[in-house]
């Protein structure tokens, strides 16, 4: 196999440097339950900018309307990395993206067609020679539209190598500057992929021209396995996702990737511009946001990614860290704590610790977690880093809802029956109710549901611990599901049914929104 590197600079990218194309706010909404509001997604496309992400591709425009804002506003808001967004080979799709991505400082059309023989007769009902055409046809509509264009061959790792190599040397004929090879069914294996990355380079007359990108689906559990086999056969840019997200089985990992290439530079010999320390952040607002938990033995981001508790490891991490270390904790954003908070911290330090953390607060989401964290000090003996962060992403995640959560009292016990009074402020009106249920979570979610009716399925319930100990703080993700629309609510707290309550009220809150852009409807019952 040759060994060849993409020596086309890009991004100010230099030929051992990888440019990390994060497509959590695209692919990764594409599993199924994990859609984000617009808000939600500006938060993420952030925490993306901050970390150095090269480039976002923030959605889909032609989708939903939804889609297209989030774009947009992404677009007017990003300007240190490229926003991109996805269009199929059709002149609507390419100008509904390049409408969304208008204000955008730097932009980028990513566009697709399907290519294996598989998608050619089954999927698009059309021939080689057709597919070839609208190859050349839609990458120069789109290079009119935008100086950066991506192209991928849909089903590229399952496409006959004569035709991925007359269609990529097309795209970049036609003015693509990224070509984009998905293994969009996650079939490829490692030695395969990186065979099928160094094909292009031997045979593909202009391949100099652009950038080669990979994008690898986990069906297989190998998506990053391939996306690093690919990098070392020339590959220079790689698609990816926080926490693996994405359709299926999700996509390649970012921060493994990131982590991989960073540790084992000596035998990989790229780098990335991601500032790795903001990883730890993204992974646990994107599973805050999505409800997709991280496993606690996931590679890098899972709670046990850098615990030892055999003694023989320990007592080797106790002489020297390395002995079972292969990167620091603090390199992905575990910091040990320089400032302790507690009931006596000021408002200073609490602003302070929050940079530390990596969050920028206005004053008044500043005085509101303050409170927070007092509060949680009269509670709980310990305040630990991610406490302050589960009480951040909680007050953020609120924003300004139309329904608040007030107070709760619930008769619970091994006998029955169980009973919730609670008190909401709908639109500025104090109710109160009262409702049974099968345990306090159904009787606390019936109640508010009997104060703010809907038809809405609850697929989703999840409890996870922010930190050790009885007194630790409970943070809920509920998700509901109303005529085909699914939203996601998060709650924190040290009562566990406080929690469970703010995460149902936060997630009926964003359903009303939902309902309300079809059509506006009475709030209460
Ligand atoms: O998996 C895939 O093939 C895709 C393309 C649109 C790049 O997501
Ligand atoms: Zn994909």
């Amino acid at each position: 196999m040759s060994q060849n590197t993409n020596s086309k600079e890009t991004n100010g990218a230099a030929s051992d440097r990888v440019i990390i194309f994060d497509t959590t706010l695209r692919d990764g909404e594409q599993s199924p339950g994990a859609s984000m509001n617009l808000q939600e997604k500006l938060r993420i496309a952030e925490v993306l900018e901050r970390m150095g992400v090269d480039v976002i591709e923030a959605g889909f425009a032609i989708a939903s309307k939804g889609d297209f804002e989030a774009i947009n506003r992404i677009a007017r808001c990003v300007t240190g990395s490229t926003v991109c967004s996805l269009a199929r080979a059709h002149r609507k799709d390419i100008d509904r993206a390049a409408e969304a991505l208008e204000p955008a400082r730097r932009k980028r059309i990513h566009t697709f067609i399907s290519t294996s023989p598989l998608h050619m007769k089954y999927k698009l009902q059309m021939e080689p020679d057709d597919v070839l055409q609208t190859v050349s046809e839609s990458v120069s509509y789109a290079r009119n539209l935008s100086d950066d264009v991506e192209w991928s061959p849909e089903d590229g790792s399952r496409t006959e190598h004569d035709f991925l190599c007359r269609t990529v040397e097309a795209a970049i004929e036609a003015g693509a500057g990224t070509i984009n090879i998905p293994d969009t069914v996650g079939y490829a294996v490692p030695d395969e992929f990186a065979r099928l990355i160094a094909m292009l380079f031997d045979r593909v007359s202009n391949i100099d021209k652009a950038v080669v990108s990979v994008h690898c689906h986990n069906d297989l559990g190998l998506a990053v396995a391939n996306s690093l086999a690919a990098v070392s056969a020339g590959a220079r840019q790689v698609e990816c996702t926080i926490n693996g997200l994405g359709e299926r089985a999700g996509n390649a990992a970012m921060e493994e990737i990131v982590m991989a290439l960073r540790t084992r530079r000596d035998v990989l010999g790229c780098e990335t511009g991601i500032e790795s320390e903001h990883i730890m952040k993204a992974s646990r607002l994107v599973a805050a946001i999505t409800g997709f938990s991280v496993q606690p033995n996931k590679a890098v981001v899972g709670a046990n990614a850098f615990a030892h508790e055999a003694g023989i490891h320990q007592d080797g991490m106790l002489k020297h860290a390395s002995t079972y270390e292969i990167m620091t904790p603090e390199s992905v954003g575990l910091t040990k704590s320089t400032l302790v908070m507690g009931k006596h911290s000021g408002r200073h330090a609490f602003r302070r610790k929050l940079l530390e953390l990596g969050y920028e607060l206005g004053d008044e989401a500043l005085n509101d977690a303050f409170r927070r964290l007092k509060d949680l000090a009269d509670k709980k003996k310990e305040i630990f880093d991610e406490d302050i962060m589960a009480i951040v992403d909680d007050e953020v995640a609120r924003g300004s809802e139309r329904v608040t959560f007030v107070a709760m009292q619930v008769v619970c016990g091994s006998g029955g029956p169980h009973k919730a009074d609670v008190t909401l402020d709908i639109e500025g009106e104090r109710r109160s109710t009262s409702a049974t249920g099968n345990g306090p979570v159904d009787a606390t979610f019936n109640a508010i549901k009997a104060m703010v009716p809907h038809e809405a399925t609850l697929p989703l319930y999840q409890v996870h611990a922010v930190t050790q100990g009885t007194d630790a703080q409970a943070e809920v993700t509920v998700r509901l599901v109303e005529n085909g629309r699914s939203v996601n609510g998060q709650g924190a707290d040290t009562d566990t049914l406080v929690a469970s309550a703010r995460a149902y009220v936060n997630a009926v809150n964003k359903l009303l929104v939902k309902r309300e852009k079809t059509a506006p409807a009475a709030l209460s019952a």
